[in-house]
């Protein structure tokens, strides 16, 4: 039988560059693109409006096209959950349970939902952060996503859904722009000095967060998905690691491309978050079950990154 993919959220940072990755590889025509606002990229394949926690549109989407899989990715993320963290809960755990609700009744073969490192918090170790450590985030975001984690697991050992998640660490592409995060600022970085050679970073210079190409991210993604199921042992999420850098190392990076680039600093309310996160993740078990490996590091993340934006600069 053929595979029907619905993404929720394909219009943000990361559904943009999934859409895209998942067409390329299942055909344009069998991914189903939704979310409450417009695409940011022309579409080459379906594309309807749907409220994530609208359960019975999203039904109809499903009886409709014969979806079989769901990648759910809306939500709202660490900065923007703060603004509002009542919403910001209500959203990330309501439309959760509805994908993984529809998944127990049979209409779903397979589920994707998206961790993140904000799951950690001041008391886990920050080096290395191993797959099963100590979890108490700060954050309303970080609360929702490992509750999240927690439904993941459940539904999996109680009614055998088939649910599959990865912690992504802040994630840095060219093709989409970031929304709400506190990672957002190496992304800013690259359109800021293509525009005025010049930007003020709202953390610290010293500030190391794990980090990841989103080539790499999109790969991970399809590739936790499509592995044989006696391969996936960690029914929460797993870490997944690509990089790791501070506001000062990017902006070194930047300036090899961009001479006089200067990088100032004004922390404002995300260093708090920042700080309460990891600098770095063992991603062992990723590698072990599924044969995870990041090809990007900081460099080769910097120079496709401005590559690809001068190109498209014309
Ligand atoms: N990149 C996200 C954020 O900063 C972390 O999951 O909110």
């Amino acid at each position: 039988m053929s595979k029907k993919i619905l993404v929720i959220g394909s219009s943000g940072q990361i559904g943009t560059e999934l859409v895209e990755g998942l067409r390329t590889r299942f055909g344009a025509e069998n991914i189903v693109a939704s979310d409450i606002k417009q695409p940011q990229v022309a579409q080459d394949g379906p594309f309807v409006m749907v409220d994530a926690m609208d359960r019975r549109g999203i039904e109809r989407i499903l009886d409709k096209h014969g979806i079989t899989e769901v990648y759910l990715l809306a939500a709202l993320l660490s900065a923007t959950a703060e603004k509002d963290p009542a919403f910001a809960w209500k959203l990330n755990m309501e439309s959760l349970l509805i994908v993984l609700e529809l998944a127990r009744e049979g209409k779903l073969k397979k589920v994707y939902w998206p961790s993140s490192i904000a799951v950690f918090g001041p008391t886990t170790p920050k080096d290395m952060t191993p797959q099963r450590t100590v979890t108490e985030p700060t954050t309303v975001y970080g609360i929702s996503k490992l509750a999240g984690e927690g439904w993941c697991q459940y539904y999996h050992q109680r009614y055998g859904v088939d649910v599959r998640s990865l912690r992504y660490p802040g994630l840095i592409g060219w093709k989409s722009a970031p929304g709400g995060g506190t990672t957002d600022y190496a992304v800013h970085i690259f359109h800021e000095a293509i525009k005025h050679g010049a930007y003020t970073s709202f953390l610290g210079p010293k500030s190391t967060l794990p980090m990841m190409y989103m080539p790499d991210a999109i790969r991970a993604t399809i590739d936790l998905m499509e592995a044989p199921v006696e391969r996936i042992k960690v029914r929460t999420s797993y870490n997944l690691a690509g990089m790791s850098f501070t506001p000062e190392e990017i902006a070194a990076e930047v300036a090899r491309h961009f001479p006089g680039f200067r990088m100032g600093y004004a922390p404002d309310q995300r260093q708090a978050y920042a700080d309460s996160w990891p600098n770095s993740i063992d991603d062992s078990a990723a590698r072990a079950d599924w044969g995870w490996a990041p090809r990007y590091d900081l460099r080769a993340m910097v120079d496709d990154m401005v590559l690809n934006l001068r190109g498209g600069q014309g």
